[in-house]
């Protein structure tokens, strides 16, 4: 799929509040530090358009970009369980965070970012089920791909299908990116693209 333009648009911290439109969204949840603006911004090729850090916690609200004058959003949201972060500031941001994926009707797929280097995290298990039992479309994102030699990589990957599978019957969608490699892009926008198509009747341009 081919991105002409991506705009930042605003940044909230209530669903109420979020952009009044009818096209499809596309949100990007995980830890803090696991690289959601940096995907954004690999998906959109744009440097700077979702804000990335060193530091953990620098995105802080709702952030929606729109992509192709209106035609989706893509939603930057804040990390989970920062620990250094505090406890208040930490119940805000999970508020925020469930706030929007619960109530966020145009919301098309939640992508859950997972650093692909790291063990199947007890924080992360626990939002994926939390996403099932609230019936939350989702898929899941490895991340820092470029860390990984490819069969360490694909060990990881199987690895955590397998953990998914002690509670799932069904795995969700699962893909593997770098930010930095640009790995996963295209397979990620198809992705997109099949979902636009499918609910909203996006037509897919047929330039890729
Ligand atoms: P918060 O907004 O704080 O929750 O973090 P975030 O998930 O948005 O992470 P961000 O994109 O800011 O990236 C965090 C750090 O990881 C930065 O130093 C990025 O350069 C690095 N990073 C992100 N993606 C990749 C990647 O694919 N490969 C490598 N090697 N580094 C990455
Ligand atoms: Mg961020």
């Amino acid at each position: 799929m081919n991105i002409i333009k991506a705009e930042y648009v605003v940044s909230n911290a209530k669903a109420s509040q979020c952009p009044d439109t009818d096209a499809p969204e596309y949100a990007f949840i995980g830890r803090s530090n696991v690289g959601k603006s940096s995907l954004i911004n690999m998906l959109t090729r744009r440097k700077a358009l979702a804000k990335t850090s060193q530091t953990p916690g620098k995105t802080l609200l709702i952030n929606h970009f729109n992509i192709n004058n209106g035609e989706w959003f893509i939603v930057d949201l804040p990390g989970y369980g920062y620990a250094a972060r505090g406890k208040k500031q930490r119940g805000e941001i999970d508020r925020i965070i469930k706030d929007y994926v619960l109530n966020r009707a145009q919301m098309t797929c939640l992508f859950v970012l997972v650093d692909s280097r790291h063990e199947p995290q007890k924080i992360d298990l626990e939002f994926i089920q939390w996403l099932g039992e609230n019936a939350v479309p989702f898929a899941i994102v490895f991340t820092k791909a470029d860390k990984l030699g490819s069969n360490a990589l694909e060990s990881k990957v199987e690895a955590y299908k397998k953990v998914l599978l002690d509670t799932w019957e069904e795995l969700p969608p699962i893909f593997a990116t770098s930010s930095q490699t640009y790995a996963g892009r295209d397979t990620l926008l198809s992705y997109i693209e099949e979902l636009n198509k499918l609910y909203y009747q996006i037509p897919a341009d047929n330039d890729e």
